[in-house]
């Protein structure tokens, strides 16, 4: 598989460096799938697999699916068996469709370019059941000092990235960060909550018919 992303080089730093940062979410995100009546979830994007973790403790049936061989690899070694991992891009996954309650895009949507996104949304569309939810995670545009301080530490930490993760980042945050959600005709926007004054932000989906 051609190389999508350049996270995997730091796959076994990844939890130490995100997962205090990213707890809330994980926590958050677990909340809402209770609340939407959810059973079975996949995750876009799993990385070292935390969010499928959080998921799994709280009792959901839960797959995560990651283009990054050495994520996956963190993600087999720290989870329990229970939880199912796919190395495999997302856009081509031959899962079958109409499988899950719903879907968790978390922090994979800004390193890539518009049409990918436009891809991975629509694939998250195949793959939950009709009326299922997709949690989407990723950063926005601040509001207030500590909302605008935010965006300006991630905005140093994802300058350290590989070219085409940054310029995706600068193109993602220039079409208003993850509010671009709101250009998509066939995405229905059921609910947000913000951290960190707005800098990241999950939104509940669905899809329109
Ligand atoms: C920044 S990490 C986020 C990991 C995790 N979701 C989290 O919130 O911590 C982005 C992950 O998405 C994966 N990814 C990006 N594009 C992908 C694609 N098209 N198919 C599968 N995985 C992809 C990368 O390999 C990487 O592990």
């Amino acid at each position: 598989m051609k190389k999508i992303s350049d996270e995997g080089q730091f796959a076994n730093l990844y939890d130490i460096a995100f997962n205090p940062i990213l707890k809330r979410v994980h926590h958050t995100v677990s909340h809402f799938a209770e609340k939407y009546g959810c059973h079975s979830i996949i995750d876009l994007g799993s990385g070292t697999g935390a969010q499928c973790r959080v998921l799994a403790a709280d009792g959901f049936l839960v797959t995560g699916i990651d283009a990054s061989m050495q994520m996956i690899a963190v993600a087999k070694k720290k989870t329990e068996d229970s939880v199912t991992f796919i190395h495999d891009d997302i856009r081509k996954t031959t899962i079958n469709d109409k499988t899950f309650d719903a879907a968790n895009i978390s922090l994979v949507l800004h390193p890539n370019a518009k049409e990918t996104i436009f891809e991975i949304l629509q694939k998250s569309k195949t793959l939950v059941k009709p009326n299922g939810v997709v949690f989407i995670t990723d950063y926005g545009i601040g509001t207030k000092f500590s909302g605008w301080l935010s965006n300006g530490l991630i905005r140093i930490v994802e300058s350290f990235t590989r070219s085409d993760h940054r310029n995706h980042y600068f193109e993602f945050m220039g079409n208003k960060g993850i509010d671009m959600l709101n250009s998509f005709s066939d995405v229905k926007i059921l609910e947000k909550q913000h951290y960190f004054n707005g800098a990241l932000q999950t939104f509940v989906i669905t899809f329109l018919k």
